[in-house]
């Protein structure tokens, strides 16, 4: 019998960990876990030295090093045309992975219901299942173009009087879908409709790659900011993702929640890291755009690979991830589902991905698809293009 708590036994391991061992043991080139092959930026590395040695190595302030609320609230109010105070509005975490459950636990009840879009980030359902909340759940499914959206009708069935909150993730991992300014549009005016509350999830917000599909935060639409936790992270827009610095911010009332858990959860965040993140969010120079260019490059190339093999690579408008149906692939291979798929790719040609039905509520949604990530130096995308060339013969 488990000695797991019954809340989190449905989860077991993340597929992260499952995928990066088998990756390991098998010196595959890994496209499975979201992290880049390179080092991030120097500037923030040599802000997190000098911050140690000088002597910045005891708890930072629970909601954050005054430094880097600071950075944010220049960052975010740039982008928002709205003023993010940085000691009422800003609080840091250890990643996004810990602005969710603090989220979830400060602001939800149990037996609130929670509309979650899937396929989804696993670490949604989990906080779901943590703060004891009913989920509902919102298939995204690729149309004619291969660009995933979602029902507005059933959009509009899943809002109820005992909705407390939707979980909005846009750049979307794992489909590379930026949610359009109509959907948004809708999502808040069906929040506003039910009063509910928005949590956004923009860990990949600066990267983009279509000009015509920009990154819009929900909080900037009109009677959002007021209902909105905007949760995002140095990780992916940075390439640090072992620093764990995130964030949310929010109105006072909704920052109070957050709080209320982060302070039982962390209470705060690695104080050295904290000033190496505000050095680069202050300063941000040209390596955000030199990342996109990379990763925009890399998605090019992969789907490109991925189509000639005969995957059916949808379209990715941002993040780190490129999703593809794999259904004519998987029968010449003799794979059963997605998860037999990536077996047999590390077995065979030595290239990890993910298998996406661990990200649906019913399995079944996912099976076609696999996931890879190709937030890589050009070199391993290319070798792992190499690779794969060899499933063709
Ligand atoms: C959608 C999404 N949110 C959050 C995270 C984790 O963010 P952090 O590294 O800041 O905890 C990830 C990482 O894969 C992600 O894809």
């Amino acid at each position: 019998m488990s000695s797991v708590a019954k809340r989190l036994q449905p989860f077991g391991t993340t597929i992260f960990s499952e995928m990066t061992a088998l990756a390991v043991k098998h010196n595959a080139v890994n496209l499975a876990q979201g992290f880049p092959d390179f080092d991030g930026p120097d500037l923030a590395k040599n802000a997190a030295k000098e911050a140690i040695d000088a002597g910045h190595s005891q708890y930072a302030r629970m909601f954050g090093v005054p430094k880097l609320n600071a950075a944010i609230a220049g960052a975010f109010s740039k982008r928002l045309a709205n003023p993010a105070d940085p000691d009422a509005h800003i609080t840091i975490t250890s990643g996004c992975t810990e602005a969710l459950p603090a989220t979830f636990l400060g602001l939800i009840n149990p037996g609130d219901e929670v509309i979650l879009f899937e396929p989804f980030y696993d670490s949604y359902r989990a906080c779901v299942a943590l703060a004891g909340a009913i989920p509902r759940f919102i298939t995204l499914r690729p149309d004619s173009t291969g660009r995933f959206g979602f029902d507005e009708a059933e959009l509009r069935g899943a809002f109820t009087d005992r909705t407390r909150a939707i979980l909005v993730n846009t750049p979307h991992n794992p489909t590379g879908k930026v949610f359009t300014r109509a959907e948004l549009e809708l999502i808040a005016s069906l929040c506003q409709k039910h009063n509910a509350i928005a949590i956004t999830d923009e860990v990949y917000e600066h990267l983009t790659y279509e000009p015509t599909l920009p990154h819009i935060s929900l909080a900037s639409l009109p009677g959002m900011w007021e209902r909105t936790v905007t949760l995002s992270s140095v990780g992916k827009s940075f390439s640090l993702t072992g620093w764990k610095i995130g964030w949310g911010i929010a109105p006072p009332n909704l920052t109070a929640g957050v709080r209320a858990a982060h302070q039982f959860l962390t209470f705060a965040t690695a104080t050295p890291l904290q000033f190496g993140a505000a050095a680069v969010i202050a300063n941000p120079g040209p390596i955000v755009e030199q990342y996109r260019a990379l990763f925009r490059r890399n998605r090019d190339v992969l789907a490109k690979a991925l189509t000639d093999l005969g995957f059916k690579a949808f379209p990715s408008d941002g993040t780190y991830f490129i999703m593809a149906d794999h259904s004519a692939v998987s029968a010449r291979l003799g794979a059963s589902d997605d998860r037999d798929l990536c077996q047999k790719m590390i077995e065979r040609c030595g290239v990890a991905a993910i298998p996406p039905s661990v990200f649906y509520e019913n399995r079944e949604h996912g099976k076609p698809f696999v996931r890879f990530a190709y937030c890589k130096k050009a070199e391993t995308i290319d070798l792992a293009v190499q690779r794969l060339a060899t499933l063709a013969k």
